[in-house]
């Protein structure tokens, strides 16, 4: 997944492309390049690792020209390298291209340039710029020579092109892949999120698929695949400029796993019904009496929202007595699931991008399944692809590793659930406590986060370790496996999460005195089988750290650490016992030297498959 900026305007625009790609960083940063013209010629500079390499390398654009266009890239063809870096031009150099997503059928469409256009990179990308070169020839508009070039291409796509002699132009297109346009004073930008240009205007034209706009000092028109006119207004983006800082935190990820008491709070707010002892969520009120009588609710996603759908799953379950089965969404799209207009399909994702995500509500979508998104961006291609979407309220997300976002997505399962099981066999009273509950949990993660210094010390203590284990069980396996994910994307060390009575069919062979396991053991009804797993782990020298209850001390003498959460009801368990891990991988990729808010070879959000 990569990110893209271009700028039309007054201003000298290499500044604002670089400032554009530096909050687009987050969507990829193995290499970097910037175009801006010149007169009637293309001026670039291009170079491998993150965007403050290329502001040394394009210090001469300073002042070149006030078009331009930018990439911060996430490999998908061709290694990270200044050829495979975008811009990708033509053979004469005076078109240049920058891309985000996946031209499918690159190949064929080589295979055929190759006998007279000259290849300078591996990627899939700069067949677009040899096409409309090669249509140019014939057709002499960079505009038509565009949309044929668009036309041939197979798979997804948020492009912006450049034409060195249609200098005041800028085309940008959309297919799959998110793409935005910023509408200024006299100004325009393209992106593929509004926070690349949020400090400079707060309109933002939202692209969909198939549609192309023109932009030049005389306005911008916008057509769809057909050609034909599209009239859209451009939405009002309020996101606070600290928002998007680290407000004084050294990094995103520490700053959004200290933001968790407001964002639960946001994301909870305004949606209880204390007197009835529910939750309103009126975007589903349409489909409410559909999902209510829904034979199956079903949850896809990826990575650590699919773990939140593993909490959703025990939730609803539990209170809503529906049947739910979780799904890689990876997986999901590609089987043919068996769905009726009787099924609920539930997309969890933080980007709202997520391709495979995407894909897989689509699939329900065509089988006539109810789709609805929990997402943490409602203009996201995701959210548009959905019957409804319920907003997560986490604020912008940088840090590569999601914490906010999951506690989020937890808070809107655990609202539908109320939602759901207030109709169902849960009482006016069970509600009630349930919100009181709810409302206590910012109270409560405060309490966890000023243990972070506790939680520092265990950090020093196995930071040097190789591998993890990280057992939980019940509402808490799902954590387990979160909490190794944290671990290993910003650490780079081997992590596995497991139910932990899973641990004697096979893992507990791992355990020796230098393998740390991580439980989360807070007094739930599985308290006692859990005791018994450390007692295990304890027979086998392994080093033990306990997240317990903070009046847990059966746990003391059987843990080598204990770290504690205050008590709540087992369903919000996870929203405690999961701040400890967060910080603890935080802590422990910081003393391994690693880059915690954009971890090697990842990227926010995957928008390729
Ligand atoms: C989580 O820390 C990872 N960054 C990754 O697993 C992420 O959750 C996954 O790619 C899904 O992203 P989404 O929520 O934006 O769809």
């Amino acid at each position: 997944m990569c990110g893209i900026v271009g700028y039309l305007g007054t201003k000298n625009a290499a500044p604002l492309l670089i400032d554009g790609l530096r909050r687009l960083e987050y969507r990829g940063y193995d290499s970097a390049g910037i175009t801006v013209i010149s007169g009637r010629s293309l001026c670039s500079a291009k170079t491998v690792g993150k965007v403050e390499l290329l502001t040394e390398a394009a210090k001469d654009l300073q002042g070149q020209g006030t078009v331009g266009i930018a990439h911060t890239r996430w490999a998908t063809h061709g290694e990270p390298s200044v050829p495979n870096a975008h811009p990708q031009f033509d053979c004469t150099e005076s078109i240049a291209v920058v891309h985000n997503g996946i031209i499918e059928n690159y190949s064929q469409l080589r295979k055929k340039l190759e006998e007279n256009h000259r290849f300078l990179s591996d990627t899939d990308t700069e067949v677009i710029a040899h096409l409309i070169e090669e249509y140019l020839i014939a057709d002499g508009s960079f505009e038509s020579a565009a949309r044929r070039a668009l036309a041939d291409l197979e798979g997804t796509y948020a492009l912006a092109l450049l034409f060195a002699y249609e200098p005041e132009t800028i085309i940008a297109a959309r297919n799959g892949s998110p793409l935005v346009v910023g509408v200024g004073e006299n100004e325009y930008f393209v992106a593929s999120d509004p926070v690349a240009f949020l400090k400079r205007t707060n309109n933002v034209l939202y692209l969909a698929d198939g549609e192309i706009a023109v932009i030049s000092p005389d306005g911008m028109q916008v057509t769809d695949h057909e050609g034909n006119q599209v009239y859209r207004e451009t939405v009002f983006v309020d996101t606070e400029q600290e928002e998007l800082g680290k407000n004084g935190f050294p990094h995103f990820m520490l700053k959004e796993i200290f933001e968790q008491p407001k964002t639960i709070q946001e994301t909870f707010n305004e949606r209880f019904d204390m007197e009835e002892g529910t939750a309103r969520l009126s975007v589903i009120d349409d489909l409410f009496p559909r999902i209510l009588h829904s034979r199956r609710i079903t949850i896809v996603g990826c990575g650590t929202s699919w773990h939140a759908g593993l909490v959703g799953e025990y939730m609803l379950e539990q209170y809503a007595r529906v049947p739910v089965e979780v799904e890689y969404a990876s997986e999901f799209r590609y089987r043919d699931p068996l769905l009726t207009p009787n099924d609920v399909v539930i997309g969890i994702s933080q980007s709202g991008e997520t391709a495979d995500t995407l894909a897989a509500l689509r699939e329900a979508h065509r089988k006539g399944a109810v789709v609805i998104a929990i997402c943490n961006s409602t203009e996201s291609s995701i959210a548009r692809a959905c019957d409804a979407t319920l907003a997560m309220n986490a604020g912008p997300e940088i840090g590569v590793a999601s914490t906010k976002a999951y506690t989020s997505q937890l808070i809107v399962l655990m609202l539908l659930t109320l939602a759901l099981a207030r109709k169902k066999t849960m009482s006016r009273d069970e509600g009630q406590l349930l919100i009181r509950e709810l409302r206590a949990l910012p109270g409560k993660i405060e309490r966890i986060l000023s243990d972070n210094t506790a939680i520092l010390k265990i950090a020093e203590e196995f930071y040097q370790c190789q591998h993890f284990l990280y057992l939980g069980r019940g509402f808490n396996f799902p954590n387990a496996l979160e909490g190794a994910l944290k671990l290993k994307e910003i650490s780079y060390i081997h992590a596995e999460g497991y139910p932990a009575a899973e641990m004697k069919h096979g893992p507990i062979a791992l355990i020796d005195a230098n393998m740390p396991v991580v439980f989360l053991a807070p007094r739930d009804h599985t308290y006692e089988k859990i005791l018994s797993n450390i007692q295990e782990v304890k027979a086998r020298k392994g080093k033990i750290i306990t997240v317990a209850d903070e009046d847990d001390h059966d746990v003391e003498q059987l843990s080598d650490y204990v770290i504690r959460i205050p008590k709540t009801i087992e369903t919000l368990t996870p929203l405690l016992t999961i701040i400890p891990l967060q910080l603890l991988a935080y802590h422990i990729a910081l003393l391994r030297g690693c880059n915690v808010d954009q971890p090697r070879n990842l990227a926010k959000s995957v928008t390729v498959e």
